[in-house]
């Protein structure tokens, strides 16, 4: 065997309802109970659903410790191949199979969306189990987190900007934003209110239209990383920093939402010898479950969950401090701030 098992629980399933593979990936509850986000989209097989649920859930594990969060990380995906038809009813009964088997848990696994799923179908998850997140207001949820974790991507960016710049300010700065989404238009928003100089990129060629509505640059998708910047904040898909992309990289400061911007651990010490500092995508993206949980599990007002988010901001500039004079990478200084956590054991998890 190559090597152990380091998640407590992954459960496999076909579903009964719809036949297709679910997959409920536990990867930690040192400090209390598992969360992660439901994904439901196509791979090639299931092995690779189940290669993506064990390493998101783990992702989840240190974004949840670094945050200060009494939660583990998990993860669910509803696997499709590259030929089912997702009709309306399919999606009802696989979401039904996994409001099933999420009940199951007893509250040890809580979810809410991810990739492919949205605040409506956590109505559906609800039927079985209260552990899903982020359903529309109207039926007792937060809603869309994107919001959310913009605020706290713009306090994660403004700690970054004092370090590398001297000043938190972006006024007059140039900010490329690849990734003109839910997360990518409030980022968008919050910077040109204080008046930054808001570039922004799409591969949908329709969201061009209403950033220059807005008054922002664009840059065409292929060049948003090369653009001239001072800061670049990846607000799309994963797996976009690597030995070919940041050589490109004119901006000093990178900091975005996107999950798993790296396409190998080892990027993160190119960039630094680049002098482009990076702050972790786990760590500036924590906004909207830091929100969720505040608002949804401890009960928290809208401000005191706010406030919460707006924190990461001093998570960024004690990780940034503490790399800086350890000589290492920020990545590597968050993920010790989450080992030493989760090494602090169950008893001392924080509730949210
Ligand atoms: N929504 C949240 O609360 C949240 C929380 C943490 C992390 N994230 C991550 O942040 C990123 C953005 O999330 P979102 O909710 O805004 O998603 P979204 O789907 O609303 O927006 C993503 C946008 O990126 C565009 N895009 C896709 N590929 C692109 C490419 N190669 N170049 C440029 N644009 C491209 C899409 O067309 C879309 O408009 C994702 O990686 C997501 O996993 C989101």
């Amino acid at each position: 065997m190559s090597r152990a098992l380091a998640h407590e629980d992954v459960i496999i399933r076909c579903g009964r309802r719809s036949g297709l593979p679910l997959i409920v990936a536990v990867h930690s509850r040192a400090l209390g109970p598992a969360v992660g986000g439901c994904r439901l989209r196509r791979y090639d097989t299931w092995q690779h659903a189940l290669a993506d649920a064990l390493r998101l859930s783990e992702a989840m594990t240190y974004k949840a410790a670094v945050a200060g969060l009494g939660f583990g990380g998990g993860k669910s995906v509803i696997a499709l191949d590259h030929d089912t038809v997702l009709t309306p009813q399919l999606r009802k009964s696989a979401l039904e199979d996994l409001g099933e088997l999420i009940a199951s848990f007893q509250g040890s696994y809580r979810t809410g969306p991810d990739v492919g799923t949205g605040p409506e179908d956590m109505v559906v998850l609800r039927r079985f189990s209260p552990y899903a997140y982020c359903a529309p207001e109207e039926h007792g949820g937060t809603g869309d987190s994107g919001g959310p974790t913009a605020t706290g991507v713009l306090a994660a960016l403004r700690a970054g900007a004092r370090h590398v710049f001297g000043d938190a300010s972006c006024t007059g700065r140039t900010v490329v934003i690849s990734g003109f989404g839910s997360v990518g238009s409030g980022i968008a928003a919050g910077l040109a209110t204080e008046g930054a100089r808001v570039v922004v990129s799409d591969v949908e060629a329709s969201r061009k239209e209403a950033a220059l509505a807005s008054g922002y640059g664009w840059v065409e998708p292929d060049r948003a990383l090369s653009a001239p910047a001072d800061i670049l904040v990846p607000a799309a898909v994963g797996g976009v920093l690597d030995d070919v992309t940041v050589p490109q990289i004119t901006a000093r400061l990178v900091v975005g939402p996107a999950n798993n911007q790296l396409t190998e651990e080892r990027v993160a010490d190119v960039l630094a010898e680049r002098g482009i500092v990076w702050v972790p995508d786990y760590v500036a993206g924590a906004g909207g479950i830091v929100y969720t949980l505040s608002r949804e599990s401890a009960n928290h007002s809208h401000e005191a969950a706010q406030k919460r988010v707006e924190g990461i901001g001093d998570t960024v500039t004690r990780i940034l401090d503490l790399a800086l004079s350890t000589g290492t990478t920020p990545l590597r200084t968050a993920r010790r701030i989450a080992e030493r956590r989760l090494a602090s054991s169950a008893s001392q998890a924080q509730a949210v």
